[in-house]
């Protein structure tokens, strides 16, 4: 009776069945507004969105920017403070005058420069809902062009040295910042994800043999993903600055408190493709703090800091000394975290910050089906990691150049459906060497497959997904599993629907469908009101007419759930 109570409790909610229109749907009893989409103002005195132009350029740095990601909200004085990443742009929907989204000149660059990275901005709750305190203290954009400081082991080495900064100490700009984490000192990480795509080069670059060995690991090529700002801002002109492209990739801490403050660029914390950093204090007080690389093959890691963590204490050199670990996993269901030192790499403290993939791959690290968000329960010692899908396991090398064999928690071909990974460390210590691992979720489609590819037993024709991507576990231990996936609704995703947000029981396995996401998008981001009444979620780039209806422009939004009874969500 009791456990059924349980149950009742862990599920509050009618789950929702998939859906391929473009709105957003939550359960019965449940509704949800908008608070902010792209182009909204954090400050008084910038005209509203001009779906036009796609918001003005000149105020394009002190709006809400494009591809809202992970989010965390911060108490800051009893004012609340939420801080959020701009992914990525969108360029033929950020740049709507030009034909198809190729920068014209310098002052587009600027315009895309300026609407990524992260905002800052207090919310509140009022009669009609939640919104943003425009000119709040706390309001604060930080773009590809914000000053930030370099430290840890890498700090001042020559591969971090250029013409702009002779030093190596300090950089400009953050970039792709996709998950986020949240200090138990009350500061924000954000995470460098996909940095290779901006960097170009105009004549074809001079390297060092390590230098072009970590260029080819980490995908910087001379032509870059199309933003072109290698053309119009030397910076990312890989010929005339070969070293710039190694400034990104980085963890970078930021205090929501203090919007004066400068970001600083955690090396201890590794360079590879961040995800997201969850962070756990071990019981001796260590900080500890799961990583993911989110590219085929690439690995998992974890940082544990030398010193522990005392409230009150000096926090400001917690990240940078510590041990980084990399995850390998056994088929016997064990696995261990194996240390990146000179001596197991043969690599200095430097270069295994800077080129982590290569140390990580030196000592034999499991190669994943591309880790996305980790997330660690907190009624329970353990740990769970979202592994999104990987079309080239057991079929093709990685982008590194690794085979990827089929085994361990990656145990299909050609992986279309992802699924996650739970670990739990030895003696209930997160910072413990050693961990026993097991599935948690194989996502698949039960109604067009059999074995394998039907998912594993927790998944059927009425919680359909694919692609775990964001993840975050509320405290009273349901697991929130947001999806960045296939939403074609046909052939092997027949029943997905759009992108969704499902909640999962980690002991009984039970998932259920909670949110579906407008046509188009992804639903990434997920964080809680102080009063736990109001979860935000974010919606990734929509397809039109999300959020504004027919002949506007397509707005990324941030939405606010609540029940309709005003109890807690989650
Ligand atoms: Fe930016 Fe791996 O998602
Ligand atoms: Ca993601
Ligand atoms: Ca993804």
């Amino acid at each position: 009776e009791k456990a059924q109570a349980q149950q009742a409790t862990r599920f509050a909610f009618t789950p929702i069945p998939a859906a391929t229109d473009s709105v957003v749907h939550v359960p019965e009893g449940y509704s949800w507004q908008r608070l902010v989409s792209w182009g909204d103002p954090l400050f008084s005195g910038i005209d509203a969105f001009d779906s036009a132009i796609g918001g003005a350029a000149a105020d394009s740095d002190k709006v809400f920017g494009e591809n809202t990601d992970g989010m965390e909200l911060f108490v800051i004085g009893g004012k609340q403070v939420i801080a959020v990443n701009h992914e990525y742009t969108n360029r033929k929907t950020n740049l709507p005058q030009t034909a198809d989204g190729v920068p014209r000149d310098g002052q587009d660059v600027l315009k895309l420069q300026n609407l990524q990275g992260i905002a800052v901005f207090e919310i509140v709750e009022n009669d009609t809902g939640w919104t943003v305190v425009l000119d709040s203290p706390f309001n604060r954009r930080i773009t590809q062009n914000t000053p930030m400081q370099f430290s840890g082991p890498a700090t001042g080495h020559d591969l971090l040295k250029t013409a702009a900064d002779a030093d190596g100490v300090e950089s400009l700009g953050t970039f792709n910042n996709c998950g986020s984490g949240k200090t138990p000192w009350g500061t924000y990480l954000t995470c460098e994800e996909n940095f290779n795509g901006y960097f170009g080069a105009t004549e074809e670059p001079e390297l060092t043999e390590q230098i072009a060995d970590g260029y080819k690991r980490y995908g910087i090529s001379t032509e870059g993903w199309g933003y072109d700002y290698h053309k119009w801002d030397p910076r990312f002109d890989t010929s005339k600055n070969p070293n710039e492209p190694h400034r990104a990739g980085w963890i970078v801490e930021i205090d929501p408190s203090n919007p004066k403050s400068t970001p600083v660029k955690r090396t201890a914390l590794g360079r590879f493709k961040h995800e997201n950093a969850e962070t756990v204090l071990a019981p001796d007080g260590r900080v500890v703090v799961y990583m993911g690389d989110d590219e085929r093959g690439e690995f998992l890691y974890k940082f544990v800091s030398k010193d522990a963590y005392a409230p009150g204490a000096d926090t400001s050199t917690l990240l940078d000394e510590g041990q980084l670990y990399v995850a390998r996993f056994h088929d016997d269901m064990t696995g261990e975290w194996v240390s990146l030192t000179p001596d197991t790499t043969g690599m200095s403290e430097a270069e295994i910050a800077i080129f982590s993939r290569i140390a990580a791959s030196k000592v034999g690290a499991t190669t994943m089906d591309r880790p996305e968000w980790v997330a660690v329960n907190p009624i329970s010692v353990e740990a769970y990691c979202a592994l999104t899908n990987n079309s080239r396991r057991g079929v093709k090398p990685n982008a590194g150049g690794d085979w990827t064999p089929v085994a361990g928690p990656n145990p299909r071909e050609a992986n279309k459906y992802g699924q996650i990974v739970r670990w739990r460390p030895s003696g209930d210590d997160h910072a413990s060497e050693t961990f026993e691992w097991d599935l948690y979720v194989m996502a698949g489609n039960p109604t067009v497959h059999e074995g394998d590819y039907a998912g594993s037993a927790n998944i059927n024709e009425g919680n359909l997904f694919n692609s775990p991507d964001g993840m975050a576990i509320d405290s009273t231990g349901l697991i929130w599993i947001q999806t960045d996936g296939d939403d074609s609704d046909e052939g092997d995703f027949a029943g997905n629907g759009n992108n969704q947000m499902l909640a999962g029981d980690p002991v009984t396995g039970r998932i259920e469908r909670f949110l579906t996401g407008p046509k188009g998008a992804e639903v990434t981001g997920l964080c809680w009101s102080a009063d736990r009444r109001t979860m935000f979620v974010g919606v990734q780039h929509p397809d039109a007419p999300f959020p504004d209806g027919e002949g506007r422009l397509p707005r990324s939004s941030i939405i606010a759930i609540k029940r309709d009874d005003n109890l807690p969500v989650g």
